[in-house]
């Protein structure tokens, strides 16, 4: 092995410290790229606290980093992005796939040989003055055979910083990834942050990432969306697991049992509020809890007895700041009390970090971008502003997160922002129903990716930004795991954000959607009813328990109603779609649709 790198490092256009690894394949890579971007140094990622405490010192010295006041926030900092570097940018990712139709009408595509072509152009020298960092990273816990390891490489130090957070970084994954032999390549320069140079491009085919001009979350900490879900779906399809948008967690009832339920929600949706959801009193009193076990990500796999097992591939959260309060979400809150990174937030007179919908009595006195706050110019806080922090501080974190073997799923959970027709939940009758439910999924748009707010989508299974894959062939390796001896989890779908006429939400959501889990669970153990409807079962008058919750008429009726006309239309929709991918899209969802769709008509 040494041989082999010792070569490396002889060969001419070699920077020094390339030879960084035992893993030729890795060091010859390392030189690739070193002799293609030209930067003044590298610097291999251990992930020690001596490593981190030098670059945040650095990122103090050069403004990337603000201190935030050491009292009431110790080890924290503010990042002021690039005002035109806020959010994912989804006109600018593309899956670059030998074929156009693998990547499918639900992304862009581009050849690889052009893309690469286009890509390289960029990183051309692009690091010169710069540090490049070499990042090994592992998803998922560190021992487990779940999990899968990447090498993101960066100019950012700010990205450095937040894959520590968000993934397992450094020496240990490193040692797994020279054991295996295997691993994901990204390839990260912010460039010079110009939205007209700035792409995210992917090689699926080849476990590959670039990415450059941005150093947003989703666009730079390549190890999230574009690794755990554009690139792991595209491998999970071929190696028989799933690499889900959805968060996991764990239901404790107040006899001790803990149920596991996997959520697909859009980005901005409710995932991390679900994920760390506090027990309204009553519940609380009675001993039922949430355990989270991730926020953002799944991976999951049949296991032995059949069931499907998850694990959360991340570390961290980056999870939306405004509307987080000690109301909305307390355990989010308590988690980022100390060594967090806040992007695009506002800060209060004594330097501590705002946003709007924080509620904790203070003002801002400046803006995300660093101006004199003035509310007639906008929110103090951008609307897709974020927090980084390690998942173990926050404190419903499950000890199970850390299982090598992974939690077994009870019920996976489809939904998304619909102001109107869909109720407050129902359950698919079926698998095959169950896929379909997640393939029609349709939500209003966020701020979490750039251009319009609150359209109308279609977002199958919440992955129309990250499915690395042809939808159409993504439906049918979803129907592929209803085989015999499988014992698949019940499939529901929500609507937190049905709102009444005045515009307003009918449902309380937050704490109170555990009313709604415990139903769910009730229909796991067989121990609820359910009314039988076109689009699927809906909850039993009184079955979901209410005590408490004050809804009007008007609430009772959207959110627990069955709206007939609205369905219909809503189906022959759905049926569009599903043709917008033709001869490729399974019949057997096709069939599911035209069933419902007939049903509906009686
Ligand atoms: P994620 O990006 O999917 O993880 O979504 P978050 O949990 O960060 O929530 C995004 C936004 O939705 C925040 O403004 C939340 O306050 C809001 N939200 C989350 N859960 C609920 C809910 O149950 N009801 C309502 N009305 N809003 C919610
Ligand atoms: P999220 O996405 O809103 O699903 O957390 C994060 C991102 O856009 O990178
Ligand atoms: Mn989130």
């Amino acid at each position: 092995m040494n041989a082999i790198s010792h070569d490396v490092a002889k060969q001419p256009a070699v920077a020094p410290g390339s030879e960084g690894s035992k893993l030729a394949a890795l060091n010859a890579w390392v030189a690739e790229v070193a002799a293609l971007t030209k930067p003044d140094a590298i610097h291999w990622c251990d992930g020690s606290d001596a490593e981190n405490a030098a670059l945040i010192a650095q990122m103090q010295a050069d403004g990337t980093l603000i201190k935030l006041n050491e009292t009431t926030h110790p080890n924290s900092y503010l990042h002021r992005s690039h005002p035109d570097d806020v959010a994912r940018v989804e006109h600018l990712t593309f899956v670059c796939t030998t074929k156009q139709d693998d990547a499918g009408p639900n992304n862009h595509w581009m050849a690889p040989a052009d893309g690469h072509a286009k890509m390289d152009a960029l990183f051309d020298g692009c690091m010169k003055g710069r540090t490049m960092y070499v990042i090994p990273y592992c998803m998922g816990p560190i021992d487990s055979p779940l999990s899968r390891c990447g090498v993101e490489i960066t100019d950012s130090p700010y990205v450095v910083a937040n894959m520590r957070i968000m993934t397992r970084m450094g020496a240990a994954p490193l040692a797994r990834i020279e054991r295996e032999g295997k691993f994901v390549r990204g390839l990260h320069s912010i460039g010079e942050l110009d939205p007209e140079r700035r792409f995210i491009m992917h090689f699926p085919e080849e476990l590959t990432i670039k990415s450059f001009g941005s150093g947003y979350g989703g666009n730079a900490l390549l190890g999230k969306k574009c690794h755990a879900l554009r690139i792991a779906s595209h491998q999970a399809r071929s190696e028989g697991w799933l690499a889900e948008h959805m968060l996991i967690l764990g239901l404790e009832n107040p006899q001790g049992e803990t149920h596991y339920i996997a959520a697909a929600f859009p980005s901005a949706c409710g995932k991390t509020n679900l994920a760390m959801l506090i027990p309204p009193e009553g519940y609380r009193a009675d001993g039922w809890k949430v355990w989270t076990v991730g926020d953002d990500i799944c991976w999951m796999r049949p296991g032995a007895d059949g069931r499907l097992y998850a694990i959360n591939p991340e570390a961290g959260f980056f999870g939306v700041a405004p509307g987080t309060s000690a109301k909305s979400n307390p355990n989010a809150l308590k988690s980022i009390q100390s060594n967090t990174i806040f992007t695009n937030v506002g800060v209060t007179a004594d330097n501590q970090p705002w946003w709007e919908g924080l509620d904790d009595g203070q003002q801002p006195v400046t803006d995300w971008r660093g101006n004199a706050y003035d509310a007639a110019k906008g929110p103090a806080a951008h609307p897709n502003s974020r927090f980084t922090v390690s998942a173990r501080q926050c404190p419903s974190y499950s000890p199970e997160a850390e299982n090598a073997a992974g939690v077994p799923i009870s019920a996976i959970v489809f939904g998304g922002r619909r102001p109107s027709l869909v109720p407050l939940v129902f359950e698919a009758r079926d698998w095959t129903h169950g896929v379909l439910v997640g393939a029609a999924m349709g939500s209003e748009t966020t701020a979490a990716a750039t251009g319009a707010v609150g359209v109308m989508r279609r977002d199958p299974m919440a992955m129309k930004p990250f499915c690395g894959y042809n939808f159409a062939d993504y439906f049918t390796h979803w129907l592929s795991f209803d085989q015999a001896g499988a014992k698949l989890p019940k499939i529901f779908h929500v609507n937190w954000f049905r709102k009444g006429d005045d515009g307003s939400f009918l449902w309380p959501g937050f704490g109170e959607n555990l009313r709604v889990l415990e139903w769910m669970i009730q229909r796991v153990k067989g121990e609820a009813g359910s009314v039988e409807t076109p689009i699927g079962h809906l909850p039993k008058d009184d079955e979901i328990n209410l005590d408490g919750v004050e809804l009007t008429d008007e609430a009772r009726a959207k959110l627990f109603g069955f709206e007939r006309e609205g369905w219909q239309a809503e189906f022959a929709s759905i049926g569009d779609y599903l043709d917008e991918y033709g001869p490729r899209m399974p019949q057997a969802l096709k069939d599911e649709q035209q069933r419902i769709a007939k049903a509906l008509q009686n």
